[in-house]
């Protein structure tokens, strides 16, 4: 399998994470793939027409996106625990978080293309605001349940160490630990894992 991937990209490393944790790696080639909001990477764009990493090139040929439904394909594909639950309340915990640091990720990488990419005079305030109160509300219904979850890295687990990750790499300036030590501790302890360790955003 091919997959194309960027080590920047919060979305890309959910899918590293899991290719690491389920012992997939062997089977996958990853493809390191620049990405632009404004200029299409045409080889990109034969394989996913949002041109949007990641892509995976399944050993068949199919081309599957995004990050969600490779993890889900991936999770198929191994005799380890699932990373998506298979039914009842641990399945919709699972998705539902993994729904929340999704929207956490569109948020920052949002935020990050207005702030990197977005000409300075053509900037908003109010809207790169907008998407932090998005961000920091999620954070806050993260530091509320963070106690409650079991042990099991799952899906939801994945997406939440991505999306921490992405705010102490691009915006760190933001101090997301503040008021929100709970989750902090928990980050701590995840970052241990060697699959979280390998896939360190660069
Ligand atoms: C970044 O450089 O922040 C980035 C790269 C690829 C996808 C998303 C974000």
């Amino acid at each position: 399998m091919k997959l194309r991937v960027n080590k920047a990209s919060p979305f890309a490393r959910k899918v590293r994470i899991l290719a690491r944790e389920t012992g997939l790696t062997g089977r996958i080639e990853e493809i390191e793939t620049t990405v632009s909001p404004v200029n299409a990477n045409e080889d990109l764009a034969r394989e996913n027409p949002l041109v949007k990493i990641p892509a995976l090139v399944t050993d068949s040929g199919e081309t599957l996106y995004d990050s969600g439904v490779i993890c889900e394909y991936l999770d198929t594909l191994h005799a380890a625990s699932r990373f998506f639950p298979a039914a009842g309340p641990r399945r919709f915990a699972a998705l539902r978080r993994h729904a929340l640091t999704d929207g956490i990720l569109e948020a920052a990488v949002l935020c990050r293309y207005e702030t990197a990419v977005r000409p300075e005079n053509l900037r908003w305030n109010d809207w790169i605001e907008g998407q932090k109160r998005k961000i920091f509300g999620g954070l806050t219904v993260l530091e509320g349940e963070v106690d409650t979850w079991s042990g099991d890295f799952d899906i939801g687990q994945i997406g939440v160490a991505c999306a921490l990750g992405y705010l102490d790499f691009r915006f760190a300036d933001w101090n997301w630990r503040s008021g929100h030590p709970r989750l902090a501790a928990w980050y701590e302890r995840v970052l241990r894992r060697p699959s979280v360790t390998a896939t360190a955003p660069s």
